[in-house]
C-alpha cells in the first residue's frame, strides 16, 4: 500500500509529492463558498472509485438528499457508491444534542461498517460549537482526532469554517493537532472570480509550490506551473468557420466568444507581465487555422520574435515549408534582416507611406493568387518602436477599416510596457483578450466581450498543440 493517498486531484497530488500522507489528518479551511464541500466530496468519490478506498462523509450541515443532489451536479454519484457499500453519509444534523460520546460512537460505527479508509468531517467548527463547554470540545478534539482517525487509520479531512473577515483558520486547536492544513480562498482578478489554495502545512512532505490556482467548474481542479509540453509531430486539423465568424483555432475560445471572431474584426491580444512568447503564441491558433485552410498569413512580429521562431512553431503544428513559403509573409525592418528567405519582406521602418504601400502590395499579390480571406498578426510594440506611437495608431486605424471592408481578420499583439495604449486600442478593436499569469498558471479573459477567467492548458494528445480553456467558477 502506497504511503500517499491521492487528494482526488492530479495537480494537487503533484505538488504534494503524491498526495496526503496515509492516515494523516488534514484541516481544510476556508470562507463560506470556497469549495470545501466539493473538494472533500471529490476526495471520497475518487478514493472509492479509483482506489477502492471506502469513505464516510459526516455532516452537521446538510442532509443526505441535498448533498447527493448537489454532488450529482459535479458527476459524483454517491447513491451508486452507497449501494456498492463503498460510501456512507452520516447526517448528524439533529443528533448534536445527543452529546459527544454518542456522536463519536456513530462515526466509529459508520467507519467500521464500510471499512472506511477515508473520512470527512463537515465541519469541525460546527461540532466544536455544539459542545459548548471547552472541556467537551477538547474531548472531541482528542478522541476524534487521535482515537478514531489514528487508530482506525483513515486519511481524514476536517473542514474548518472561516467566517468572512476572520484572520484565524480554525478554533485554534485542530491546526496544531493536524498533519496538514489547506486553506481555500476566493478573490478577484480585474473584477472576476479567482480561486486559490494555500498549503499552510504538510508534515513529511516536500512542497514544490505552496499556492495553486484552482476551479470548481466541473469538480475541483488545481493548476500547477504552466509548462510547455513536447510534441509528437501531428498535423493541425482545421476547425471550420461559422457563417459570420472565423474560428479562433481554439474550440473552447470559440464557445466562449459565441462561435469565434466576427469576420472583418480586429482582435487585441494584451499580454501581461511574465507571459512568455511561447505562452501567448497559444492564442495565435487562428493563424494556424488559416494556414490549415490554405489561407495567407501576414505577420509583423513583436520584438523578440523572428522568422525562425515562427517557422519552427508552424512546423511544430505540422505545416510543410512549401506551404509556408506560399502563404506566410513576415515583414521585418531593415537592419534586422540577416538572411534572405522567401517568406521575408523587408521594410524601411522610416517612411510609413512607403512601408504601407509595400505591405499592401504584398497582401494584394497573395490575396489575388489564393482568392482566400487573410489574417494579419501585428506586434504593436515593434511598430511603435519604429514609427512612434502616433503614427502606429494611425496605421492600426487604417488596418481596422481595411480588415472590416475585406472581411478578413487582424490580431494586434500588445506587450506589457504599452499600458497607455490599452484604452485607445480597446476602443478601436472588436475583441479584446488579456493573457495573465497567476501562481505560475496561465489565464485568459475577455474584456470585450466580458468573460470570466479561464485557465489555459496545452493539449498535445494529437501531437500538435491544442489550446484548452477551463473556466474559473
Ligand atoms: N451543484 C452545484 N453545481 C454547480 N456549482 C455548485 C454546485 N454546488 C455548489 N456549487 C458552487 O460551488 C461553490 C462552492 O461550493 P462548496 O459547497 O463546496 O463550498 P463550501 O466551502 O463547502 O461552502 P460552505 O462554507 O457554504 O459549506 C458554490 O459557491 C457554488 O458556486
Ligand atoms: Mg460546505
Amino acid at each position: 500500500m502506497s504511503c500517499r493517498v491521492s487528494s482526488g486531484d492530479r495537480g494537487l497530488d503533484e505538488v504534494l509529492d503524491g498526495g496526503f500522507p496515509r492516515g494523516s489528518l488534514i484541516v481544510l479551511a476556508g470562507n463560506p463558498g470556497t469549495g470545501k464541500t466539493v473538494f472533500s466530496a471529490q476526495f471520497l468519490y475518487r478514493g472509492a472509485v479509483d482506489h477502492n478506498e471506502p469513505g464516510v462523509y459526516v455532516s452537521f450541515a446538510e442532509n443526505k438528499e441535498t448533498f447527493y443532489g448537489n454532488m450529482m451536479g459535479f458527476g459524483f454519484d454517491f447513491e451508486a457508491l452507497e449501494k456498492t457499500g463503498k460510501f456512507r453519509y452520516l447526517d448528524l444534523l439533529t443528533v448534536r444534542e445527543a452529546g459527544v460520546s454518542t456522536v463519536l460512537n456513530m462515526i466509529v460505527e459508520a467507519v467500521e461498517a464500510v471499512k472506511a479508509k477515508r473520512l470527512v468531517l463537515d465541519s469541525y467548527s460546527v461540532l466544536a460549537q455544539a459542545f459548548e463547554r471547552p472541556f467537551d470540545s477538547r474531548i472531541v478534539a482528542h478522541t476524534l482526532l487521535s482515537k478514531i482517525i489514528r487508530q482506525v487509520g483513515c486519511t481524514s479531512l476536517l473542514i474548518s469554517e472561516v467566517p468572512y473577515g476572520s484572520e484565524r483558520i480554525g478554533t485554534g486547536m485542530e491546526e496544531f493537532v493536524a498533519d496538514g492544513v489547506l486553506l481555500l480562498r476566493a478573490s478577484e482578478i480585474d473584477g472576476r472570480l479567482f480561486r486559490d489554495l494555500e498549503i499552510k502545512k504538510m508534515r513529511g512532505t516536500r512542497i514544490t509550490e505552496s499556492t495553486l490556482a484552482f476551479t470548481i467548474y466541473d469538480g475541483f481542479k488545481a493548476f500547477t506551473m504552466f509548462r510547455d509540453k513536447p510534441l509528437k509531430g501531428g498535423v493541425f486539423q482545421p476547425i471550420p468557420d461559422g457563417t459570420d465568424r472565423f474560428s479562433t483555432g481554439i474550440p473552447d475560445l470559440d464557445s466562449l466568444l459565441g462561435g469565434g471572431y466576427p469576420k472583418g474584426s480586429t482582435v487585441l491580444l494584451e499580454i501581461d507581465l511574465n507571459v512568455s512568447t511561447l505562452q501567448y503564441h497559444l492564442f495565435l491558433a487562428s493563424a494556424f487555422n488559416f494556414l490549415a485552410q490554405d489561407r495567407p498569413l501576414f505577420v509583423i512580429p513583436s520584438v523578440g520574435v523572428d522568422l525562425d521562431l515562427i517557422l519552427n512553431r508552424a512546423r511544430d503544428a505540422g505545416f510543410a515549408d512549401e506551404k509556408l513559403e506560399r502563404l506566410l509573409r513576415l515583414f521585418e525592418f531593415k537592419g534586422i534582416v540577416l538572411n534572405k528567405h522567401p517568406c521575408l519582406v523587408e521594410m524601411e521602418g522610416r517612411d510609413t507611406e512607403v512601408d504601407i504601400e509595400k505591405y499592401l502590395d504584398t497582401v494584394d499579390e497573395i490575396r489575388t493568387r489564393t482568392g482566400q480571406p487573410v489574417i494579419h498578426v501585428i506586434g504593436v510594440d515593434k511598430m511603435a518602436t519604429h514609427y512612434g506611437f502616433e503614427a502606429t495608431l494611425r496605421i492600426l486605424n487604417l488596418a481596422v477599416s481595411m480588415v472590416r471592408q475585406r472581411r478578413s481578420l487582424a490580431i494586434f499583439i500588445l506587450k506589457p510596457g504599452f499600458k497607455n495604449a490599452v484604452p485607445i486600442l480597446n476602443s478601436i478593436v472588436d475583441v479584446h483578450l488579456k493573457v495573465v499569469r497567476e501562481h505560475g498558471a496561465l489565464l485568459v479573459y475577455g474584456l470585450k466581450p466580458r468573460t470570466n477567467l479561464n485557465f489555459v492548458e496545452m493539449d498535445v494528445t494529437k501531437g500538435y498543440p491544442i489550446t484548452r480553456l477551463k473556466p474559473i467558477e
